[in-house]
């Protein structure tokens, strides 16, 4: 069965054909950054009116390079996410799957970030610990098999990607702050400055990265006073990531200490993050998975595999859904539901 994966949930257009028995035929992403970037953060309009731009090339492109025809189903990530945004991928997705008489699949966006490890050689069994780790979300997840899924911790404020893009604003790094502030650290020292980590001395696996974003302005703000700014500021990116990853791994660890897991994966943009991957790899007993850089950040390949899980869940196009918000725990198993 091959399946066509179509994100529009954010920023990125992704689109790619997935095959259960082959695995990822094709797929193709267009990042709208450079659009955004002029305005600090993502414009929901702007976005919208680009995905309706891009999407129907995409598709054709996709679908050419897969050589293989009308898919078998159409997956879609139908939230969250910015509505008008979702409105453009789950309105053609339907519209598609209409067409071509076949089932229409809506994938919850989390979900799909959590699935990107199975696109890689050895995917993870389950059960498994997952961090999930990415602009709008920060979850440790017990996942016991497909749509079995408890959230372990939350953030109580920022996500860390959101947390990440702020700090970056602050030491006027250009829009998405993530990889700018990392590449900045790289020539930074990260014990330069003690930055509190939020939340680790305190029992319970939720997160609050509030506290570290307010301690980093003032770190800023005295550097700004007293002149003395360029390798500071690397002090100040390298130290921070330092706190952040700091949590994210110390949560980590106590939730698969607690509940008993010897496999974690970590996924969504943050996931990118280098430093992060290093220490989890370095500081957990067991095994760690990750999608491969490039499917970390939102893309089309993670919704069609997310989609080819989920084929018990697909039905003739009916109502169209875009949801700005959407619980991860609210889902089922597949076919649980029909
Ligand atoms: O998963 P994603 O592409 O979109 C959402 O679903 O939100 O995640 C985007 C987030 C942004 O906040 C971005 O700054 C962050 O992931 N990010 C990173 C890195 N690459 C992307 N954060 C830290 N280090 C990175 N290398
Ligand atoms: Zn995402």
């Amino acid at each position: 069965m091959r399946v066509l994966g179509i994100e529009t949930s954010c920023d990125e257009t992704g689109v790619a054909v997935f095959d259960t028995e082959r695995g990822l035929l094709a797929q193709a992403l267009h990042s709208q950054v450079d659009l955004h970037a002029v305005y600090g953060g993502v414009v929901p309009e702007i976005a919208s009116r680009d995905h309706l731009k891009r999407l129907l090339p995409l598709i054709r492109q996709v679908l050419a390079e897969a050589g293989a025809g009308r898919p078998d189903a159409v997956a879609y990530t139908a939230g969250p996410g910015l509505v008008g945004a979702l409105m453009v991928g789950s309105g053609l997705a339907n519209g598609l799957a209409l067409a071509w008489q076949v089932p229409a699949i809506a994938v919850h966006h989390m979900e799909g970030h959590l699935l990107a490890p199975m696109l890689e050689d050895e995917p993870p069994e389950f059960p498994f610990l997952a961090l999930l780790v990415s602009g709008g979300h920060t979850m440790l997840v017990a996942v016991e098999a497909i749509g079995d899924y408890r959230v372990l911790g939350t953030t109580l404020d920022d996500a860390a990607g959101e947390a990440f893009d702020k700090t970056a604003k602050l030491l006027g790094l250009p829009y998405p702050g993530g990889p700018a502030l990392a590449q900045l650290a790289a020539g930074g020292r990260a014990d330069a400055f003690t930055f509190p980590r939020p939340m680790l001395n305190r029992p319970g696996l939720d997160f609050s990265f509030s506290g570290l974003k307010t301690a980093v302005m003032l770190a800023v703000r005295e550097l700004e006073v007293a002149g003395d700014i360029d390798q500071q500021r690397a002090n100040i990116a390298a130290s921070f990531q330092a706190a952040v990853v700091d949590t994210l791994v110390g949560k980590t660890l106590r939730a698969a200490k607690t509940e008993g897991y010897s496999r974690v994966i970590i996924a969504g943009g943050v996931g990118a993050n280098t430093l992060l991957r290093e220490q989890l790899a370095e500081r957990f007993q067991g095994r760690v998975y990750y999608p491969r850089l490039e499917f970390c950040t939102d893309n089309g390949a993670m919704i069609a595999v997310a989609g080819a899980c989920r084929l018990a869940d697909a039905a003739t196009p009916d109502i169209i859904e875009a949801r700005a918000r959407w619980r991860l725990d609210s889902l089922q198993p597949p076919g649980a539901l029909t």
